[in-house]
Formats: structure tokens, sequence, C-alpha cells
């Protein structure tokens, strides 16, 4: 029985305690567990979740703030945490076989790599932060079954702040709403159906057939609510969006009853602030993109309804979830015409290489897969080594829909399918959406930290198929 759309109120995730606080910087204890929780009204499902919750509570921290979380694994699976968008040191990054395992499991450890450090049910993950401020997320990335973990629940927000975007004047507090978006499908026994090749998802990685695009759900969840509805002020809120669906795309507008559209205003990216607002009638967002956006309920008559809808959906999957705008109220935000100048520009002329990569189906073992540069991933392989420091173009082609990301840099987007970037690609990404069958060039600099990191397509079942790589920063 699903409940009609804008129905359920919306949950905003609680943000976590600091166990401590000390020695300039921040600990966090997190338990990965199974819990039943009730998604649909009155129907029970089982959840994998950090600390109990689906979304996992949200850590707010301070830019070049380090923060150290402790995660302990009482899952019946090994699993991985990764902070994504996290300028992290290769250690604390969540590499795909860098597993955390389960508490009292002594099984196969479903090991490809013998570098892998496999004896701690308890891991600390310690992020520097040291980067602009923006909305992180963290999820699972264990090789081959990141996809199913995440579907399961193992998915949570992170909130990077300075004193810089502070003072902007931006909408905050109850105004600024952290909005996870996730589509999920549920069997009829209540419990997150995933069409997983090996159920016990151990053995086998993968998705039956018809599934190896990736998987939908035909319910769609904001901060783990389906459909939710919100009741606003008559004011500007900050919109901290992330898609962090398996696979589904959306292209958000904010539409009234009769049919008019709200402006979506653009203020930052993957990787935080955007130079200047760029204003959207709609707004697609991939796979792992977020986008910081403004709207003003103020524009709209008091009682109105502004619905988010996916104009890539049909049916059910159309709508995402809705404002209510019931009361007036003082506004004293702002959206300034230039939020901030720290963006990097790096010029063509300074890359010291240009690489070329593509993204394709192809065949990987004895089954589906998909491929960058003709191969699936294998952690015993360096694909990419650079130095650090040096600044580089990437070309990416695509065969079909892949949102491709980077670990540990952000990057500008300099040309789609030969023309310029989109609307959507201002600013410092750290996902970029490419389309079927198209180019895309990027441009970044390889800092902060040396070691193996990845890059991969973040539809989550092409990425456990084999749509990853290695890159080795020396
Ligand atoms: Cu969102 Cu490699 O991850
Ligand atoms: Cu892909």
């Amino acid at each position: 029985p699903l409940p009609s759309p804008f129905q359920v109120p919306l949950p905003v995730p609680s943000v976590l305690a600091p166990v401590s606080t000390a020695d300039g910087f921040d600990r966090y204890e997190l338990v990965q567990r199974e819990v039943t929780a009730e998604i649909l009204p009155g129907v029970p499902t089982g959840l994998w979740t950090y600390g109990g919750t689906f979304p996992g509570p949200t850590i707010e921290s301070r830019r070049g703030r380090s923060v150290t979380v402790a995660h302990r694994n009482e899952l019946p699976v090994p699993t991985v945490v990764h902070l994504h968008g996290g300028r992290t040191p290769a250690d604390f990054d969540g590499y795909p076989t860098d597993l955390v395992l389960p508490a009292g499991w002594s099984g196969d450890h479903h090991m490809h790599d013998p570098q892998a450090m496999t004896t701690e049910v308890t891991r600390e993950y310690t992020f520097p932060l040291d980067q602009r401020p923006t909305l992180l997320w963290y999820h699972d990335h264990r090789m081959d079954f990141t996809a199913p973990a995440i579907w399961r629940g193992l998915a949570g927000m992170h909130l990077v702040r300075d004193d810089a975007e502070e003072s902007l004047g931006l909408p905050t507090g109850p105004r600024e709403l952290p909005l996870m978006i996730t589509d999920r499908a549920f069997a009829a026994d209540g419990s997150l159906a995933y069409p997983a090749l090996d159920p016990t998802l151990r053995e086998r990685p993968g998705v039956r057939e018809p599934y190896v695009a990736g998987v939908l759900g035909d319910v769609i969840l904001v901060n783990g609510a389906p459909w939710p509805v919100h009741e606003v002020d008559a004011a500007r809120y900050r919109l901290r969006i992330l898609n962090a669906s398996n696979a589904r795309h959306y292209d958000l507008e904010a539409v009234l009853d009769d049919g008019h559209r709200l402006d979506l205003v653009q203020i930052g990216a993957d990787q935080g602030l955007l130079h200047v607002p760029v204003t959207h009638q709609n707004l697609p967002i991939a796979p792992a993109e977020r986008y910081d956006v403004i709207v003003d309920f103020a524009r709209v008559p008091m009682g109105s309804r502004v619905r988010i809808v996916n104009r890539l959906g049909s049916g059910r999957a159309r709508d995402v979830m809705a404002f209510h705008v019931v009361r007036k109220a003082v506004d004293e935000s702002r959206v300034p015409d230039v939020l901030c100048s720290d963006l990097p520009e790096w010029q063509r002329s300074e890359a010291v290489r240009v690489r070329d990569f593509s993204f394709r189906a192809g065949q990987m073992g004895d089954g589906h897969g998909w491929l960058i540069g003709g191969k699936p991933f294998d952690p015993a392989r360096t694909d990419v080594t650079t130095r650090l420091g040096d600044v580089e173009i990437w070309r990416l082609v695509a065969d079909v829909h892949h949102p491709v990301h980077l670990h540990l840099v952000g990057f500008r987007v300099l040309s789609r399918g030969g023309g310029p970037p989109l609307p959507q690609d201002a600013g410092l990404k750290d996902t970029v959406s490419l389309r079927p069958g198209e180019s895309a060039e990027l441009i970044t600099r390889f800092d902060g930290y040396r070691g193996r990191y990845l890059f991969h397509c973040h539809n989550a079942e092409h990425e456990d198929m084999g749509m990853m790589a290695n890159l080795q920063i020396t």
C-alpha cells in the first residue's frame, strides 16, 4: 500500500553529536547495523544503516578542522566507508577492498586484493576537511557490492561550513534543508527489492537481467520518506540537494498547481559555491551530484503548494516532494550577486597532459560489464599515474548515460560535445553527467595527497560491474 504523494512529513536527518571535541579535532562514532523502520506508513522494512537511521545522521564540520569517524560494522557483510567529495588522504578514502569486517564474522572474505587490510571490525577514518565548504556524503564502497549496500540504506550527508560562506547571509537554520533524493522498490513483504545475482551479497556481484543498466525504484524518497511534504514560510530557502539514487537521473523543477514554475537559483555545485548564481527553470541531477539551490517561496501566493517534480519520470516516479507555503514571515536572507572568488580557473595552457577515457558497455568474465578504456576494474592494476600538483585535461566519452566521479579532486568542465559546458556544469564539480553518446573535457590539478585513488561511474550498478579505475598520484 503506497501512500499518496505529499502526505508524509519531510524528515530532516539528525545531526550527529561528536563524542569528543578535544585537541582541534572532532571524534564521532557510528555503528553500522540492521534495523527495521517504517518507510511506507504501516509497513516494516529491513534496512542497513549508519547509526540506526536512513539516511544516516548528518555530520556538520568546519573547514580545516579534522574529523575522525570510528565505524563499527555490525552488519552481516564487510563494508567500506567513503566520504564522497572529501579531500581525504588515501588511507582513509575507503578503497573498495579496504574492508571493515563484520563483528563476529569469520567467513570467506571475498578478497581480491592481497594488500587490503582485513582484520578490523572497527575502523577509524580521519578526514582533514581542508577544502571548500559544501555538501559531501558518505556511503558504502565495497568492491562489487556498493549498489546493494547503498540501496539498503548505507548513505548519509556531511556538511562542511566556513566563516566566509556564513557571512553571505544565505538562508539558514530551518530555512536550510539537506535533501537526499533516492528511489527504491519495495517487495510485497515490505523489504527493499533488489535484483542481485547473489542474495547474500557475499559472492556473486551484479544484477539479474534486465537490470544491468541500473536499478530503478518506483517510490521516490526524500530523506528516506516517500514523496514527502514540508510546510514552509513565505521566504527564501536553501535546498542542499543530493541525488543518492543508484541509477535514476532527475530533471527537477518547482511547479505550482496552476503550472507556473518557480526559479531554481543555483548557488553551489558538488564542490561548493559558484562565482555567481545561475538561475534555472529546471535542473538535471545525475547520481552523486549535488546542487545548492535557493527557492523563494515569497514569490507565490500564501497557501500555495509547490511540487518538486522530475521531468524525466513518469507515473508515480514523476513526483518527488512538495512544499506547502503556510506562514508569512520576515526574511532577512540575501543572495549576493557574487558568491565567492576562490574558484580555481585552470587554463588549458597549464595542462601537462591530456588523457582519453571511454565509458562503454562490454564483456566482463562471462557476463555483462561496464568498462573504462575497454577494461573492467582490477584493484591490482594501475590505470593512471600522475604527479602531485600536475594539471591535466581528461577527455571522456560515453555510450549511454554515465555520471563520472573522480575521488580527491574537484574539476571544472571545459566543454561538452565539442561545445561549451551546460549551465549546470558551472563551478567546481566532482561528478560530471555524461549524456548518451556525449564527450566532455575536464580540467583539474591533482593536488592534496599522494596515493591510490579511484575514478568511476557513479551509476552504482555500472560501478559494481567494472566501471571503475585506479589513479595513482606520486
Ligand atoms: Cu560516491 Cu567513489 O564514490
Ligand atoms: Cu555508468
